[in-house]
């Protein structure tokens, strides 16, 4: 059998990790794909290098409209990045009539379900497993290994760059903006780091997962999302005399409450017990954490991100599609695990409504009852206090008291931090972190 023809458009950190992975393992991968896999065509602005990259034998171009309006591609695969180009130029390929693979989140998270509407009524794939945790095969374990069962939760680290970032600061005591320069330099940020430090990047990969967990639309303009770069040194070191980590997790889970059914779609800074191995999730690494009532709690690691971790993902999504292309559409796995026609309108909850437990760092004037307030209005509040921590950052005049709660709702604690925030003896704002032990 010919081998399938795939146009690349980008041949950048994912792009060229992809071109130099399929070559140096065509053999093997041909070996389970049935049939040869090769890259054809190339989109990239800057040609010269592209064709440094490339050698010959493959055409490169300037224009990625080339590739997708080309009769000689079977497969394209998106990794340019960003929002509107990638759009049309997917809605295009699938309106041609290919197969599409990309890595982009961001295009999924924010128009996912067009996208999977037409590739459906076109009868093509679009793959997407390095969208999400970069080389972990999360996206097929969620949608084809867990399919027996009825998942509860996914909590993740799932952006690569802030975990490097936490890591880094709480490791060696370096400041966030060198970390993150290094980030940089190692290929895991986006073209706009914002999307990594301000959380949008782990939202957009919840969003995906949340929608094949659960079987719900991609709903990102509901997603809850704080990022780490208002987070505070102090803070990291606090936990860890508490016995917590701070990571940036990502959070969508099915919820009860008098109102009915919800899920939980959140982003934010979390304390969690170092105890829990995904606490020991350092660097780079990316780690999911699915709870489902038949196999129990099942973790996912690995480096999410980088050019051939990335490329991995990328390569099994050629291979899935290569295997399946001649397959009657509909005995396809469905592109968000359950059937279209069988997707659900479970509603995202308001923030206000989630239960969780918190980190409340206190600033105060060192005087007499001031710890007498704080218990009095978290206690006529209903909140519970779990432990308590009283530090001197640096001077004999003021205070540090930092309280660990039980469970309380989101509007309960913020009823309460209003109140402390309007004690005489309380100084600027109260440092809130969610605190989630995942046991
Ligand atoms: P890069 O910026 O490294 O590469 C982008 C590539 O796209 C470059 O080759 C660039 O060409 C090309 N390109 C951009 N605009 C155009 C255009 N208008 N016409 C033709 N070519 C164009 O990005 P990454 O490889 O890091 O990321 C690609 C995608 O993969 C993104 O969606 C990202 O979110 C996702 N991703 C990235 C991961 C990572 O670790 N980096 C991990 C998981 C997903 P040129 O260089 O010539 O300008
Ligand atoms: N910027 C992303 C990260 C790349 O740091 O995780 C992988 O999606």
């Amino acid at each position: 059998m010919k081998p399938i023809r795939v146009g690349l458009l980008g041949i950048g950190t994912v792009g060229a990790g992809t071109f130099n992975v399929l070559q140096r393992n065509q053999e093997d991968i041909r070996r389970r794909a049935g049939r040869g896999i090769e890259i054809t065509m190339v989109a990239a602005r800057d040609t010269e290098r592209a064709r440094a990259l490339t050698g010959n034998g493959v055409e490169v171009v300037s224009d990625p409209f080339a590739i997708v309006d080309s009769p000689d591609i079977d497969i394209v695969v998106e990794l340019i990045g960003g929002v509107e180009l990638p759009r049309e130029l997917v809605l295009k390929a699938i309106a041609n009539g290919k197969h599409v693979v990309t890595a982009n989140k961001a295009l999924l998270a924010l128009h996912g379900n067009e996208i999977f509407a037409a590739a459906q009524d076109k009868g093509v794939m679009v793959a997407f497993e390095a969208a999400v945790a970069g080389g972990v095969p999360i996206i097929k374990a969620l949608r084809e290994g867990l399919t027996a069962n009825r998942i509860e939760s996914v909590a993740g680290i799932i952006n690569g760059t802030t975990n490097f970032i936490l890591s880094e600061m709480r490791e060696k005591g370096l400041d966030f903006a060198t970390v993150l320069k290094q980030a940089q330099e190692l290929g895991y940020a986006e073209a706009d780091p914002t999307f990594d430090i301000e959380g949008v990047d782990a939202a957009h990969k919840l969003t995906i997962m949340s929608a094949i967990a659960f079987g719900i639309p991609v709903q990102f303009d509901k997603a809850y999302i704080e990022g780490i770069s208002q987070l505070q040194a102090v803070d990291i070191r606090y936990a860890e005399q508490l016995g917590y980590r701070i990571k940036l997790l990502g959070i969508t889970r099915r919820t009860r409450t008098e109102a009915g059914e919800g899920i939980e779609l959140r982003v934010h800074p979390t304390l969690i017990p170092a105890a829990r191995l995904i606490a020991n999730v350092e660097g780079a690494m990316n780690a999911v954490l699915v709870q489902a009532d038949a196999v129990g709690a099942s973790l996912y690691y690995g480096k999410g991100a980088g050019s051939e971790p990335t490329a991995s993902a990328v390569i099994a999504d050629l291979v899935d599609v290569t295997r399946l292309a001649t397959v009657d559409p509909y005995c396809r796995v469905p592109h968000l695990a359950f059937q279209p026609n069988e997707m659900t309108d479970v509603a995202i909850m308001p923030m206000a409504e989630i239960t969780t437990s918190y980190y409340l760092r206190v600033y105060v004037k060192d005087q007499l009852g001031v710890m007498a307030d704080l218990t009095r209005i978290l206690a006529d509040g209903g909140i519970s206090i779990d432990a308590v921590l009283q530090k001197e950052p640096g001077n004999q005049v003021n205070l540090d008291i930092i309280m660990l709660t039980h469970q309380t709702r989101e509007k309960n604690i913020d009823a309460a931090i209003a109140k402390i925030e309007a004690l005489p003896a309380v100084i600027g704002k109260v440092t809130r972190i969610r605190l989630e032990t995942l046991a």
